[in-house]
């Protein structure tokens, strides 16, 4: 049969999944332990159901939001990740001007394979940074402040505190590939890389893979040159003064990543936060966790009244974008999605995934007769009868 090219989010899986060593594949698409949080976050949004009016002359022409000030024309952003730099050489920058050039924007991680500088300099719009609260392997010190620092200079406008990595979670894939930095290789394992030229030659080429950030705190490449060189750098014993001290540091919109508990909520937000993003890491972290759709409900009507709710975890299509805004999120971010069209055809593949986003919620809202993203809420949504498995 004739290939048609990728359509939806799903044929940008399979395509990246061709395009990736399968090293780099566990990195991308792996969950912790069985990936039962992973595959739930996805199927959460199957258990609600849209309500649709007919004649309304209504086409989903509005789909446009705030984050942070930011006027986007899509309600969908880049949720950070790291190392992107494995999906493509040219990583977190050719990702950050596929989310200009579709209106929306991108947060860049602390674990970024390009430094906030190098991101910067390479687009025209400002965008977000997502903090991990570090510590210096080498002196104890806290690296928030100096990582903190470099984002304001470089013009990044909010910040993404991320705190649901106190350590690592247990990504089997990603061992049983023997991926870390350096990876363990094996001839099976490089052999996965070499049948990948394409790949392979921009990893060789420009190895950009690391965390960019953490090579320049040390000043040295080498710094990265141990597997457990995150983990060392993870701290279990942060509790929320320390939340509010990074608050204080920062002088634009703070939002806390990683909430699934609205008390969790309630507290960030008394301390400052200046909206949730609720998340559990894509199922990365703790499996076990609730989908990320379950837990939006209880943080929305907590602090939804006070502070915008964001949530990640599981988008795919622009009926789940819909469902999460129906339920109350301002915007959604999508992490592996946009990683998957990087892999497959770097900044236009990511510029195409969020180019089916935008057509796939516009198609849905006109189907529903709604005509503006801001109409949506709870009463578009009800709960799926339960099915026969
Ligand atoms: C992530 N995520 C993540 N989050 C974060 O705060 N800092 C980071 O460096 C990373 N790194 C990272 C790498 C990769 C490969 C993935 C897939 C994810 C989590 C990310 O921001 C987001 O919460 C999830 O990806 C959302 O789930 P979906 O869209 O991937 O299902």
């Amino acid at each position: 049969a004739r290939s048609e090219g990728p359509i939806t989010i799903a044929d940008y899986r399979r395509s990246a999944r061709r395009a990736l060593p399968a090293m780099v594949w566990a990195y991308v698409d792996g969950g912790a332990e069985t990936g039962l949080t992973m595959a739930d976050n996805c199927a959460a949004f199957d258990r609600w159901t849209l309500r649709s009016r007919v004649l309304t002359g209504n086409s989903g022409t509005k789909l446009d939001t705030t984050v942070a000030g930011t006027a986007l024309s899509l309600p969908v952003f880049l949720s950070p990740t790291g190392m992107t730099g494995l999906a493509h050489w040219q990583g977190e920058r050719a990702a950050a001007r596929a989310a200009e050039a579709a209106g929306t924007r991108a947060v860049i991680s602390t674990a970024s394979s390009y430094t906030v500088e190098e991101v910067a300099e390479a687009t025209a719009d400002d965008h977000f940074f997502q903090l991990y609260p570090w510590t210096s392997r080498t002196t104890g010190e806290p690296l928030s402040g100096k990582f903190i620092d470099r984002a304001r200079t470089a013009g990044y406008t909010a910040l993404f505190v991320t705190v649901d990595v106190p350590t690592a979670g247990n990504r089997i894939g990603e061992r049983k590939h023997g991926m870390g930095i350096p990876p363990t290789l094996t001839p099976g394992r490089a052999l996965s890389a070499a049948v990948r030229p394409r790949w392979a030659y921009g990893f060789l080429r420009h190895q950009r893979i690391s965390a960019r950030m953490l090579v320049d705190e040390r000043g040295t490449k080498a710094a990265v040159a141990s597997a457990r060189t995150q983990q060392n750098l993870l701290r279990p014993d942060l509790v929320w003064d320390d939340f509010g001290r990074i608050r204080d540091l920062w002088p634009g919109p703070v939002y806390i990543k990683g909430i699934l508990d609205a008390e969790d909520a309630c507290r960030a937000v008394d301390l400052g936060a200046d909206g949730v993003l609720v998340s559990n890491h894509g199922g990365r972290q703790l499996d076990g966790a609730p989908a990320a759709l379950d837990a939006l409900p209880a943080v929305v009507d907590r602090v939804g009244s006070r502070v915008p709710v964001f949530l990640d975890g599981g988008v795919r299509r622009g009926t789940d974008v819909v469902k999460a805004l129906a339920l109350g999120a301002t915007a959604v971010g999508i992490g592996r999605p946009y990683v998957y069209g990087l892999a497959a055809r770097g900044q236009a593949g990511v510029e195409h995934v969020l180019e089916i986003f935008r057509q796939e919620i516009v198609r849905t809202l006109t189907l529903m007769g709604v005509d503006d993203v801001a109409d949506l809420n709870r009463s578009h949504v009800q709960r799926a009868a339960a099915r026969p498995v």
